[in-house]
């Protein structure tokens, strides 16, 4: 989506489809205001016949529009004005990257970032907009044969109209969204992609590219480094599967010299079965976004670098598949993870943790400032907290502190669930260390218990987006989340200059 900012009078400005807000109560914003005016007082007329449902993201097409110069003009509500907030601010924008994605006009024009959101600013209304309206143009038909499916439609261009002439922090702010979204849209492909498409060599290989574009450091090892490095719990897992496993290592250096790095661990399990502990056939299709916190460390990278942000980061993506094969990974087995600690592995579908703990040990040797790992890790996160917010577990307060306000702010939210002492001792086992399951009770909190024991050497936080990462249904899909929240973690950071 290519974005030009400027100062316009609405009514008076030529596109394929404009786009203005209306509230279901009250007066116009400004911009709605001047348009109403020009078309002789039409869409107050419209708006108090009831043509525009109340509900914020409700729409109304009005072609042709008397008066204004546009094309077409698309109302949008924008809710009740005492109710007006980040929520319905977003459901308007992302109804209105809907309708542009959808229509006929191929450049468009939105007024919607004028309009004032309580608590929040005109840059944070403007990156706002560029990722929602970006982020809707997204679409994923690169597995179509048929040409009329794949036939571009929509706006490609998109002018954001401001009463004031922008400056330098209003480009910053469109540039911030649209690397967003950009980075959304990478970690989507990914997730999109099917398994015999989207393995851990093609994520090396992306991982590569993606270095290659923005000139920053990518290390993939493979099977013989990983067996050095003694990484026998990822090992374990890639036992079964023909596909090669992968460990990939990102390093970008925007910030100065010395600073300690924010490193972001992913679980990229390409496909998960459940190995010989295997899943149930139902949406078992579903497990090939198990990578999808791969995919956020890979499009977090691409937004940072698309942004250059002055920090330094590093990512470490375990990938593998999880499959049933001869030599896979029996329940019972007992395997030494780097660290030395040893794991029976009661259940070979608790895997995620068991390529993470590797990861995690090995994030050691950058001496970070902070690790957040993000996996696609239980299905008890889900039951816990839907699908609205990711799961949030630290050793750090002010870290979770800090990411639960990012995740405000970026609209892509987290809660935090308690990671006390006492749930540690049910992951006692008989034969080891500890097993790699922790029984039927608080299953995403014993999930991180387990991880917990790799992080002793750094704050650290643990995202558990299974219920975030993706969607299912009808409109089936990956969703990019979380790299809006990593993003705004790491422009925070950033901006404090703390990495
Ligand atoms: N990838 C799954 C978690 C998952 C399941 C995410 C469904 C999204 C939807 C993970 O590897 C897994 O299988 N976890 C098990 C853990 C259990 C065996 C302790 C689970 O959640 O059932
Ligand atoms: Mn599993
Ligand atoms: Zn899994």
């Amino acid at each position: 989506m290519e974005f030009t900012i400027k100062a316009a009078h609405p009514e008076k400005f030529k596109t394929g489809l404009l786009v203005a807000g209306a509230f279901a109560d009250g007066p116009l914003p400004a911009a709605s205001d001047a348009l109403d005016a020009a078309s002789g007082g039409r869409l107050a007329h419209l708006l108090k016949r009831g043509d525009l449902e109340a509900k914020a993201g409700s729409t109304l097409l009005i072609a042709d529009p008397q008066g204004i110069a546009a094309e077409r003009l698309l109302l949008v509500s924008l809710g009740k004005r005492e109710e007006f907030g980040d929520k319905a601010f977003r459901d308007a924008l992302a109804a209105a990257a809907k309708a542009i994605a959808a229509g006929p006009a191929r450049e468009a024009a939105v007024t919607l970032a004028d309009v004032e959101v309580a608590g929040r600013t005109h840059e944070w209304r403007l990156q706002q907009a560029a990722r929602i309206l970006a982020d809707g143009a997204y679409r994923f038909d690169a597995m179509k044969s048929d040409k009329e499916a794949k036939k571009d439609r929509g706006a490609k261009k998109l002018s954001l109209l401001l009463a004031d002439k922008p400056g330098v922090r209003e480009e910053t702010a469109v540039r911030r969204g649209s690397a967003i979204a950009a980075g959304m849209a990478l970690a989507k492909d990914l997730g999109n992609a099917p398994a015999n498409v989207c393995t851990p060599t093609q994520l090396g290989d992306t991982a590569r590219a993606l270095g290659k574009q923005y000139k920053f450091e990518v290390e993939v090892l493979d099977r013989d480094d990983m067996e050095k490095l003694g990484m026998g719990a990822l090992l374990s897992v890639a036992r079964g599967s023909h596909q090669p496993p992968r460990f990939i290592v990102l390093q970008y250096k925007g910030g100065k010299g010395k600073t300690k790095p924010v490193a972001l661990v992913g679980k990229g399990v390409t496909f998960d079965t459940g190995g010989i502990s295997l899943k149930p056939a139902a949406e078992m299709d579903e497990m090939k976004y198990d990578m999808c916190g791969a995919a956020s460390v890979l499009g977090t990278f691409k937004a940072v670098a698309e942004m250059g942000l002055p920090i330094n980061l590093v990512g470490i993506v375990p990938a593998t598949e999880n499959m049933p094969g001869g030599g896979a990974t029996k329940p019972g087995d007992v395997v030494t993870s780097m660290s030395g600690q040893t794991i029976e592995v009661l259940n070979t579908d608790a895997e995620g943790r068991l390529i993470l703990c590797d990861a995690l040990s090995y994030a050691e040797r950058f001496k970070p400032a902070c690790v957040i790992d993000i996996a696609t890790l239980t299905g008890a996160c889900v039951v816990a907290l839907g699908k609205i917010p990711s799961g949030l577990l630290a050793n750090d307060d002010e870290l979770a502190a800090e990411l639960t306000r990012r995740g405000t702010d970026s609209g892509d939210r987290v809660w935090q669930l308690p990671l006390w002492e006492e749930y540690q001792e049910l992951l006692k086992s008989n034969f080891a260390d500890m097993g790699n399951i922790g029984g039927r009770f608080a299953g995403t909190i014993t999930a991180a218990c387990f991880l917990s024991r790799f992080t002793k050497a750094y704050k650290w936080a643990h995202l558990d987006i299974a219920g975030t990462a993706w969607v299912s249904g009808d409109a089936k899909g990956a969703t990019g989340r979380p790299v809006p929240l990593l993003a705004e973690f790491l422009i925070g950071r950033a901006e404090a200059g703390v990495v």
